[in-house]
């Protein structure tokens, strides 16, 4: 059995879900996902892991009485597939706070600008990018980080940065941040499957 059994929550076009698939496939992680779960029943990721019989589901707050029945259902979900750690790939939801407890340490999230810069409530997908590029920064990047229970906020794992050329667009920038972002977030899982990360003071070590 792989190290680590993962649990993906997607919400859109999925790329970041195929690149971790990728590198499960090529061994450079060593992964199963055991459920992918999105909010969204469009979402490009739900036939991806359709595609290669990976289990998957869309468990959405709206189609569930209260708040209760919807976390208990995400639990379930995850107990019942043995999900033992989370990645966050493109879930543009906020993930309840009681799940986030359950798993903590063991759910880590993607968001595409250097931390704790571009961060926060309403900063996701291309929001980001236009804010980046409006403040004129000369270099954006993507963000590896452990999940908490404030918005991109929890320790940093990992970081890469890109540069921005003074003619790019916000449309630019996501493509050059996506990249990058394909690369750390298998690489970043693969740290997890091998327990290289601690963490002490808010700040990540990696063994
Ligand atoms: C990615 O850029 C990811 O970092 C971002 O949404 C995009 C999803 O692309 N996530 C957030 O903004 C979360 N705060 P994908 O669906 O192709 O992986």
């Amino acid at each position: 059995m792989a190290r680590l059994q993962m649990g993906v929550f997607a919400s859109g076009r999925g790329s970041n879900f195929l690149s971790i698939l990728n590198a499960i496939d090529e061994r450079r992680l060593d992964a199963d996902i055991r459920i992918l779960i999105s909010n969204n029943p469009e979402a490009g990721a739900l036939n991806s892991a359709r595609g290669r019989n990976i289990p998957a589901g869309v468990i959405n707050r709206a189609d569930f009485p209260d708040r209760e029945t919807f976390v208990r259902e995400m639990f379930s979900v995850l107990r019942n597939h043995g999900a033992d750690f989370i990645a966050l790939a493109g879930y543009m939801k906020k993930i309840p706070d009681e799940v986030i407890h359950a798993f903590a340490g063991r759910i880590i999230n993607i968001h595409p600008a250097l931390l704790p810069a571009f961060g926060g409530k309403g900063m996701y997908g291309r929001f980001v990018h236009e804010a980046v590029v409006r403040a004129g920064c000369k270099v954006s990047g993507a963000t590896v980080h452990l999940v908490d229970d404030q918005y991109d906020h929890g320790p940093i794992v990992a970081q890469r940065a890109i540069p921005i050329p003074d003619t790019d667009t916000p449309e630019d920038v996501a493509a050059r941040v996506l990249r990058v972002e394909h690369q750390i977030y298998p690489e970043t899982l693969q740290l997890f499957a091998e327990d290289k990360v601690r963490v002490r003071n808010g700040r990540t070590y990696i063994r």
